[in-house]
Protein backbone atom coordinates (compact mmCIF):
# COMPACT_ATOMS: atom_id res chain seq x y z
CA UNK A 1 0.00 0.00 0.00
CA UNK A 2 1.22 3.48 -0.65
CA UNK A 3 2.38 6.00 2.20
CA UNK A 4 0.84 8.91 0.61
CA UNK A 5 0.71 11.82 3.06
CA UNK A 6 -2.37 13.12 3.85
CA UNK A 7 -4.10 15.85 1.73
CA UNK A 8 -0.67 15.00 -0.78
CA UNK A 9 -1.78 15.05 -4.59
CA UNK A 10 -2.98 11.44 -6.18
CA UNK A 11 -3.21 13.30 -9.54
CA UNK A 12 -0.68 11.50 -12.28
CA UNK A 13 0.32 14.46 -14.16
CA UNK A 14 1.53 17.56 -12.65
CA UNK A 15 4.06 20.59 -13.38
CA UNK A 16 5.31 23.29 -11.77
CA UNK A 17 5.73 25.13 -14.96
CA UNK A 18 2.29 26.70 -15.69
CA UNK A 19 -1.26 25.99 -14.65
CA UNK A 20 -4.44 27.80 -13.49
CA UNK A 21 -5.05 29.23 -9.82
CA UNK A 22 -8.22 30.31 -9.14
CA UNK A 23 -8.97 31.03 -12.60
CA UNK A 24 -5.66 32.91 -13.28
CA UNK A 25 -3.45 31.41 -15.76
CA UNK A 26 0.43 31.24 -14.16
CA UNK A 27 3.88 30.44 -15.22
CA UNK A 28 6.42 29.92 -12.70
CA UNK A 29 3.72 31.27 -9.89
CA UNK A 30 3.80 34.99 -12.20
CA UNK A 31 0.13 35.75 -13.25
CA UNK A 32 0.65 35.66 -17.60
CA UNK A 33 -1.09 38.38 -18.11
CA UNK A 34 0.78 40.72 -15.00
CA UNK A 35 4.21 39.03 -17.13
CA UNK A 36 2.65 40.31 -20.87
CA UNK A 37 3.80 43.88 -21.04
CA UNK A 38 6.41 43.65 -18.23
CA UNK A 39 9.45 41.15 -19.30
CA UNK A 40 10.73 40.36 -22.59
CA UNK A 41 10.75 37.11 -24.70
CA UNK A 42 14.20 35.97 -23.35
CA UNK A 43 13.02 36.67 -19.96
CA UNK A 44 9.85 34.57 -19.86
CA UNK A 45 12.52 31.92 -21.43
CA UNK A 46 14.20 32.12 -18.83
CA UNK A 47 11.40 32.41 -16.17
CA UNK A 48 10.51 28.54 -17.97
CA UNK A 49 13.49 26.60 -17.78
CA UNK A 50 15.08 28.25 -15.19
CA UNK A 51 11.87 29.01 -12.25
CA UNK A 52 13.15 32.04 -11.52
CA UNK A 53 13.39 35.53 -13.53
CA UNK A 54 16.40 36.49 -14.15
CA UNK A 55 18.17 39.60 -12.94
CA UNK A 56 19.29 42.36 -15.00
CA UNK A 57 23.01 41.26 -16.05
CA UNK A 58 21.11 37.70 -16.49
CA UNK A 59 18.14 38.86 -18.49
CA UNK A 60 21.48 40.55 -20.68
CA UNK A 61 22.92 37.48 -21.31
CA UNK A 62 20.22 35.68 -22.25
CA UNK A 63 19.00 37.89 -24.33
CA UNK A 64 22.88 37.97 -26.31
CA UNK A 65 22.91 34.66 -26.24
CA UNK A 66 19.35 33.99 -28.08
CA UNK A 67 20.56 36.58 -30.49
CA UNK A 68 24.32 35.07 -30.78
CA UNK A 69 22.20 31.76 -32.22
CA UNK A 70 19.58 33.27 -34.81
CA UNK A 71 20.57 32.17 -38.55
CA UNK A 72 23.81 31.26 -39.77
CA UNK A 73 22.59 31.10 -43.64
CA UNK A 74 21.56 28.57 -45.91
CA UNK A 75 24.06 26.45 -45.73
CA UNK A 76 23.61 24.53 -42.05
CA UNK A 77 21.71 21.10 -42.11
CA UNK A 78 18.58 22.53 -40.32
CA UNK A 79 17.84 25.07 -42.80
CA UNK A 80 18.73 23.12 -46.01
CA UNK A 81 16.31 19.95 -45.16
CA UNK A 82 13.56 22.65 -44.12
CA UNK A 83 13.09 24.47 -47.28
CA UNK A 84 13.90 20.82 -48.38
CA UNK A 85 10.81 19.25 -46.70
CA UNK A 86 9.08 22.34 -47.74
CA UNK A 87 9.64 22.49 -51.57
CA UNK A 88 8.59 18.50 -51.44
CA UNK A 89 5.24 20.20 -50.87
CA UNK A 90 4.56 19.81 -47.45
CA UNK A 91 3.23 22.49 -44.66
CA UNK A 92 5.15 25.01 -42.89
CA UNK A 93 5.45 22.89 -39.40
CA UNK A 94 6.50 20.04 -41.34
CA UNK A 95 9.35 21.99 -42.97
CA UNK A 96 10.28 23.59 -39.76
CA UNK A 97 10.69 20.02 -37.51
CA UNK A 98 12.40 18.64 -40.66
CA UNK A 99 15.09 21.58 -39.82
CA UNK A 100 14.87 20.85 -35.80
CA UNK A 101 15.06 17.08 -36.29
CA UNK A 102 18.83 17.80 -38.10
CA UNK A 103 19.90 19.56 -34.86
CA UNK A 104 21.97 16.69 -33.30
CA UNK A 105 25.68 16.28 -31.77
CA UNK A 106 27.22 18.43 -34.64
CA UNK A 107 25.00 21.11 -35.18
CA UNK A 108 22.94 22.81 -32.31
CA UNK A 109 23.41 19.35 -29.83
CA UNK A 110 26.98 20.13 -29.15
CA UNK A 111 25.91 22.86 -26.09
CA UNK A 112 24.16 20.16 -24.32
CA UNK A 113 26.96 17.30 -24.97
CA UNK A 114 29.52 20.18 -23.81
CA UNK A 115 27.73 21.46 -20.94
CA UNK A 116 27.23 18.27 -19.63
CA UNK A 117 31.18 17.96 -19.86
CA UNK A 118 31.36 21.25 -17.99
CA UNK A 119 29.10 20.41 -15.51
CA UNK A 120 30.60 16.70 -14.60
CA UNK A 121 34.29 17.80 -14.80
CA UNK A 122 34.44 20.89 -13.06
CA UNK A 123 33.42 20.04 -9.33
CA UNK A 124 34.20 21.78 -6.58
CA UNK A 125 36.83 19.90 -5.66
CA UNK A 126 39.44 20.68 -8.73
CA UNK A 127 41.11 23.57 -7.52
CA UNK A 128 43.72 24.09 -10.84
CA UNK A 129 41.12 24.51 -13.53
CA UNK A 130 43.71 24.97 -16.14
CA UNK A 131 45.90 21.68 -14.80
CA UNK A 132 42.20 20.09 -14.90
CA UNK A 133 41.35 21.20 -18.41
CA UNK A 134 44.74 19.50 -19.56
CA UNK A 135 43.81 15.97 -17.59
CA UNK A 136 40.09 16.15 -19.23
CA UNK A 137 41.18 16.75 -22.90
CA UNK A 138 43.97 13.90 -22.27
CA UNK A 139 41.29 11.39 -21.45
CA UNK A 140 39.01 12.76 -24.85
CA UNK A 141 42.07 12.06 -26.72
CA UNK A 142 43.13 8.94 -25.40
CA UNK A 143 39.22 8.04 -26.31
CA UNK A 144 39.57 9.33 -29.78
CA UNK A 145 36.84 11.29 -29.09
CA UNK A 146 36.14 14.77 -30.59
CA UNK A 147 35.47 17.47 -28.07
CA UNK A 148 31.60 19.16 -28.48
CA UNK A 149 31.68 22.77 -28.66
CA UNK A 150 35.10 22.89 -30.39
CA UNK A 151 35.70 23.37 -34.16
CA UNK A 152 33.88 25.27 -36.78
CA UNK A 153 33.76 24.41 -40.62
CA UNK A 154 33.72 28.36 -41.53
CA UNK A 155 36.26 29.67 -38.71
CA UNK A 156 39.52 29.98 -37.31
CA UNK A 157 37.96 32.12 -34.33
CA UNK A 158 34.23 32.00 -34.17
CA UNK A 159 32.97 35.96 -34.18
CA UNK A 160 29.74 34.67 -31.91
CA UNK A 161 32.38 33.42 -29.51
CA UNK A 162 34.23 36.61 -29.18
CA UNK A 163 31.53 38.67 -28.14
CA UNK A 164 29.92 36.55 -26.36
CA UNK A 165 33.05 36.34 -24.35
CA UNK A 166 33.20 39.83 -24.12
CA UNK A 167 29.90 40.45 -22.99
CA UNK A 168 30.23 37.43 -20.68
CA UNK A 169 33.02 39.58 -19.29
CA UNK A 170 31.03 42.62 -18.79
CA UNK A 171 27.81 41.00 -16.93
CA UNK A 172 29.86 38.88 -14.79
CA UNK A 173 29.35 35.28 -16.06
CA UNK A 174 33.55 34.93 -16.87
CA UNK A 175 34.30 32.73 -14.42
CA UNK A 176 35.33 29.03 -13.29
CA UNK A 177 34.11 27.15 -16.57
CA UNK A 178 34.33 30.07 -19.39
CA UNK A 179 37.97 29.58 -18.03
CA UNK A 180 37.64 26.21 -18.01
CA UNK A 181 36.15 26.61 -21.49
CA UNK A 182 39.48 28.82 -22.55
CA UNK A 183 41.80 26.24 -21.01
CA UNK A 184 40.03 23.23 -22.88
CA UNK A 185 40.51 25.30 -26.52
CA UNK A 186 44.40 26.05 -25.88
CA UNK A 187 44.60 22.48 -24.89
CA UNK A 188 43.19 20.97 -27.71
CA UNK A 189 44.86 23.62 -30.26
CA UNK A 190 48.54 22.75 -28.63
CA UNK A 191 47.69 18.72 -29.06
CA UNK A 192 46.70 19.22 -32.64
CA UNK A 193 48.48 22.40 -34.01
CA UNK A 194 45.11 23.71 -36.08
CA UNK A 195 42.96 25.67 -35.21
CA UNK A 196 39.78 24.43 -33.15
CA UNK A 197 37.98 27.47 -31.73
CA UNK A 198 35.64 27.16 -28.77
CA UNK A 199 32.83 27.50 -31.14
CA UNK A 200 29.53 29.59 -29.91
CA UNK A 201 28.18 26.04 -29.02
CA UNK A 202 30.85 25.55 -26.39
CA UNK A 203 30.62 29.21 -25.24
CA UNK A 204 26.87 29.17 -24.62
CA UNK A 205 27.91 26.04 -22.73
CA UNK A 206 30.20 27.28 -20.57
CA UNK A 207 27.60 30.76 -19.80
CA UNK A 208 24.27 28.83 -19.03
CA UNK A 209 27.09 26.13 -16.60
CA UNK A 210 28.04 29.97 -15.00
CA UNK A 211 24.03 31.07 -14.76
CA UNK A 212 23.51 27.65 -13.10
CA UNK A 213 21.46 25.86 -15.32
CA UNK A 214 21.49 22.31 -15.83
CA UNK A 215 22.99 21.04 -19.41
CA UNK A 216 19.69 19.53 -20.13
CA UNK A 217 18.73 22.62 -21.47
CA UNK A 218 21.64 22.96 -23.25
CA UNK A 219 19.74 21.48 -27.04
CA UNK A 220 16.72 23.04 -25.89
CA UNK A 221 17.99 26.68 -25.85
CA UNK A 222 19.39 26.22 -29.44
CA UNK A 223 16.69 24.71 -30.77
CA UNK A 224 14.30 28.19 -29.24
CA UNK A 225 17.18 30.41 -31.00
CA UNK A 226 16.60 29.28 -34.30
CA UNK A 227 13.49 28.25 -35.11
CA UNK A 228 12.57 32.17 -35.72
CA UNK A 229 15.45 31.72 -38.40
CA UNK A 230 14.53 28.52 -39.77
CA UNK A 231 10.78 29.84 -40.07
CA UNK A 232 12.16 33.00 -41.54
CA UNK A 233 13.93 31.05 -44.67
CA UNK A 234 10.68 28.12 -45.14
CA UNK A 235 8.57 31.51 -45.83
CA UNK A 236 11.67 32.66 -48.57
CA UNK A 237 11.63 29.67 -49.81
CA UNK A 238 7.70 29.67 -50.28
CA UNK A 239 7.53 33.66 -51.78
CA UNK A 240 10.79 32.75 -53.72
CA UNK A 241 10.74 29.43 -55.10
CA UNK A 242 9.25 26.98 -57.45
CA UNK A 243 8.37 23.39 -55.40
CA UNK A 244 10.54 20.19 -56.32
CA UNK A 245 14.01 21.66 -55.41
CA UNK A 246 16.66 19.27 -56.14
CA UNK A 247 20.09 19.15 -56.49
CA UNK A 248 21.85 20.86 -60.17
CA UNK A 249 22.76 18.22 -62.32
CA UNK A 250 26.56 18.40 -62.26
CA UNK A 251 26.71 18.70 -58.65
CA UNK A 252 26.48 15.02 -57.70
CA UNK A 253 27.11 11.65 -59.69
CA UNK A 254 26.78 7.79 -59.40
CA UNK A 255 29.92 6.03 -58.26
CA UNK A 256 28.17 2.57 -57.87
CA UNK A 257 28.58 -0.40 -60.35
CA UNK A 258 28.75 -0.03 -63.88
CA UNK A 259 25.55 -1.12 -66.01
CA UNK A 260 25.05 -5.03 -65.40
CA UNK A 261 22.45 -7.14 -67.00
CA UNK A 262 19.55 -8.57 -63.85
CA UNK A 263 20.04 -12.20 -63.61
CA UNK A 264 17.25 -14.34 -65.58
CA UNK A 265 15.16 -16.69 -63.26
CA UNK A 266 15.04 -20.05 -63.83
C1 LIG B 1 32.11 21.46 -36.18
C2 LIG B 1 32.88 20.34 -36.90
C3 LIG B 1 31.89 19.33 -37.48
C4 LIG B 1 33.69 20.98 -38.00
O1 LIG B 1 34.45 19.99 -38.56
P1 LIG B 1 35.55 20.26 -39.70
O2 LIG B 1 36.03 21.66 -39.65
O3 LIG B 1 35.00 19.77 -40.98
O4 LIG B 1 36.72 19.41 -39.19
P2 LIG B 1 37.16 17.97 -39.69
O5 LIG B 1 36.05 16.99 -39.44
O6 LIG B 1 37.70 18.07 -41.09
O7 LIG B 1 38.37 17.70 -38.70
C5 LIG B 1 39.63 18.32 -38.85
C6 LIG B 1 40.55 17.77 -37.77
O8 LIG B 1 40.26 18.40 -36.52
C7 LIG B 1 39.87 17.41 -35.57
N1 LIG B 1 38.71 17.94 -34.84
C8 LIG B 1 37.68 18.65 -35.35
N2 LIG B 1 36.83 18.98 -34.38
C9 LIG B 1 37.34 18.47 -33.23
C10 LIG B 1 36.92 18.48 -31.88
N3 LIG B 1 35.79 19.09 -31.53
N4 LIG B 1 37.68 17.86 -30.96
C11 LIG B 1 38.82 17.25 -31.31
N5 LIG B 1 39.30 17.20 -32.58
C12 LIG B 1 38.56 17.82 -33.52
C13 LIG B 1 39.46 16.19 -36.37
O9 LIG B 1 39.63 15.00 -35.64
C14 LIG B 1 40.42 16.27 -37.54
O10 LIG B 1 41.69 15.79 -37.13
P3 LIG B 1 42.62 14.99 -38.18
O11 LIG B 1 42.90 15.99 -39.29
O12 LIG B 1 43.82 14.65 -37.36
O13 LIG B 1 41.81 13.83 -38.65
C15 LIG B 1 33.82 19.64 -35.90
O14 LIG B 1 34.80 20.53 -35.47
C16 LIG B 1 33.10 18.97 -34.76
O15 LIG B 1 32.59 17.85 -34.89
N6 LIG B 1 33.05 19.66 -33.58
C17 LIG B 1 32.38 19.13 -32.44
C18 LIG B 1 30.88 19.36 -32.53
C19 LIG B 1 30.51 20.82 -32.41
O16 LIG B 1 31.01 21.54 -31.56
N7 LIG B 1 29.56 21.27 -33.23
C20 LIG B 1 29.05 22.63 -33.19
C21 LIG B 1 29.53 23.46 -34.37
S1 LIG B 1 29.03 25.17 -34.22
Amino acid sequence: MSEEKEGASTKLWKTSVAGHVDGKTVVRGYPLDDLVGNVSFAEAIYLVLKGELPTERERKMMESMLVACIDHGIGPPSVVAARTVFSGGNPLNAAVAGGVLTLGDHHGGAIEQCAKVYQEQLTGEVSDVKAHARKVVNDFASKKKRFPGYGHKIYKRDPRTIRLLELAKEYGFSNRYVEFAVAIQDCLEEDSKKPLPLNVDGMIAAIISEMGMSWKNGKGIFIIARIPGIVAHVVEEWNREKPFRRLEEGTYEYDGPPVRNVPTRK
